[in-house]
């Protein structure tokens, strides 16, 4: 028996499997399974994927068990507290985080590249008032494909990069023309004068042809304090290794499509309220609760295994101790308390239910903690932003984690076509 092996007996007949051990450099090994049905005739069957690696990955590490969360090695402490979101960026899809003259030149390509085309404006018409904003995204994403036709014939780091660049760009003017549009109001263009995060704050904000904005709270330019906050917001989200959003960006790619349409998938993947969508329903769950005394029932519907309610922003497959995400916004909130006027009633809802679930058996027993998406959604209301614009802020974040996933998937030599198999009962 070789060393740095796994063997399994089928006790039916006796026979024995080996699989070589493919060590990580950090957290747990994984058994090479690759040849399993060509040898066995049998599948291996892992609904939702909770055993299985389905890449080898640079990018992004996580260790649930101890709450921690790497982006290229560097924890996101380090990244959230000392970085920008532009670096953070940079360091993603290079490895590197940039030197100053860098980051400058990175910073202006960013600026200059978030036009859209003027033939794309008018797609968003057709869409109805109201229309929610991630399927605005998500059509306008699929649709910046056909302005950028080049994918087939860009399979080189030069050409990597230029797609990533420019959907890194372009992704918050559509997400503000799509919230935009769905007010009826009329669009705001970039302005190159302003860095990545207050530019889309002003295209969300500003009247046209003004600095007074739509719905500031009570000032009319947009606070440094905001700035920042939302800054950070888009660093805690740029990447998080295999989620499912990821694993469908990854799909996509294994079929040759290109890249937009594939972060196109990955926006629609992540609307659902099970994974970014649930941004949007923390905030409409503590509206549902309306008041400190009403938390204690919903905590009992959450526990009770007969009612499908379920505490939106707690629990997450992989973390299991606390999500460290979670913790750097938490410590946000409270610094922000007075400068974002924190302190209102949907803040208490939070803070009770947090205080009850933290100390109730049954969340400790399931490691039920709070995630990342129950606190956004407190300061990005305070930001004056709607809900419906939460999932189109992710969005934001994590276009350049998908896309990143998108090169290395392409980089990969042994990359295959995704095509799980099935365990069939029908008839
Ligand atoms: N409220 C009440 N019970 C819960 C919750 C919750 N939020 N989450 C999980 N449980 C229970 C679940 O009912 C099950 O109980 P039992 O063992 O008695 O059947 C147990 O905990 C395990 O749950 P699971 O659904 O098997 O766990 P999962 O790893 O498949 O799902 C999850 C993870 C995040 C989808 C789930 O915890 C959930 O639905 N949370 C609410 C939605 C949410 O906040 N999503 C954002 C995730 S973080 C952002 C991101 O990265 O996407």
């Amino acid at each position: 028996m070789k060393k740095n092996t796994f063997s399994l007996i089928d006790n039916r007949t006796g026979k024995n499997y080996e699989y070589p051990i493919l060590d990580a450099t950090r957290g747990p090994s994984v058994l090479d399974m690759r040849t399993f049905f060509k040898d066995s005739d049998m599948f291996t069957y892992d609904p939702g994927f909770t055993s299985t690696a389905s890449c080898t990955s640079e990018i992004t590490f996580i260790d649930g068990a101890k709450g921690e969360l790497r982006y290229r090695g560097i924890p996101i402490e380090e990244l959230a507290l000392n970085h920008s979101y532009l670096e953070t960026c940079y360091l993603l899809m290079t490895g590197e985080l940039p030197d100053k003259d860098t980051l400058r030149d990175f910073d202006l390509e960013i600026r200059h590249r978030a036009f859209l085309h003027e033939g794309l404006r008018h797609l968003f018409a057709v869409f109805p008032d109201n229309a929610h904003p991630m399927a605005t995204l998500s059509a306008a994403v699929t649709a910046l494909s056909t302005f950028f036709d080049d994918h087939e014939t860009c399979q080189d780091e030069a050409g990597y990069q230029e797609m990533a660049r420019r959907i890194i760009s372009k992704i918050p003017t559509i997400a503000a023309f799509a919230y935009r549009h769905s007010l009826g109001i009329p669009f705001i263009q970039p302005d190159i004068d302003l860095g990545f995060t207050e530019n889309f704050l002003t295209m969300m904000r500003a009247y046209p042809g003004g600095k007074m904005h739509l719905c500031a709270n009570g000032h009319e330019t947009i606070k440094e304090v905001e700035i920042r906050a939302l800054d950070t917001i888009f660093t805690l989200h740029a990447d998080h290794e295999q989620n499912a959003s990821t694993t469908v960006v990854r799909g996509v790619a294994s079929t040759g499509a290109h890249p937009y349409v594939a972060i196109s998938s990955g926006i629609s993947a992540l609307w659902g309220r099970a994974h970014g969508g649930a941004n949007e329903s923390v905030i409409a769950q503590l509206e549902m609760i309306g008041s400190v005394e009403n938390v204690e029932t919903f905590i009992q519907r959450a526990k009770d295994p007969n009612d499908d309610f379920r505490l939106m922003g707690f629990g997450h497959r992989v973390y299991k101790n606390f999500d460290p995400r979670a913790k750097i916004l938490k410590n946000l909130q409270d610094e922000l308390r007075e400068e974002l006027h924190l302190d209102n009633e949907l803040m208490s809802i939070a803070r009770k239910i947090e205080e009850i679930a933290l100390s109730d058996d049954y969340f400790i027993s399931r490691k039920l903690y709070p995630n990342i998406d129950f606190y956004t959604g407190i300061i990005l209301t305070a930001l004056q932003i709607p809900k419906t614009m939460f999932t189109p802020i992710f969005v934001i974040g994590r276009t350049v984690g998908w896309i990143t996933q998108w090169i290395e998937f392409k980089k990969e030599s042994s990359s295959k076509i995704a095509r799980p198999r099935q365990l069939y009962k029908g008839n």
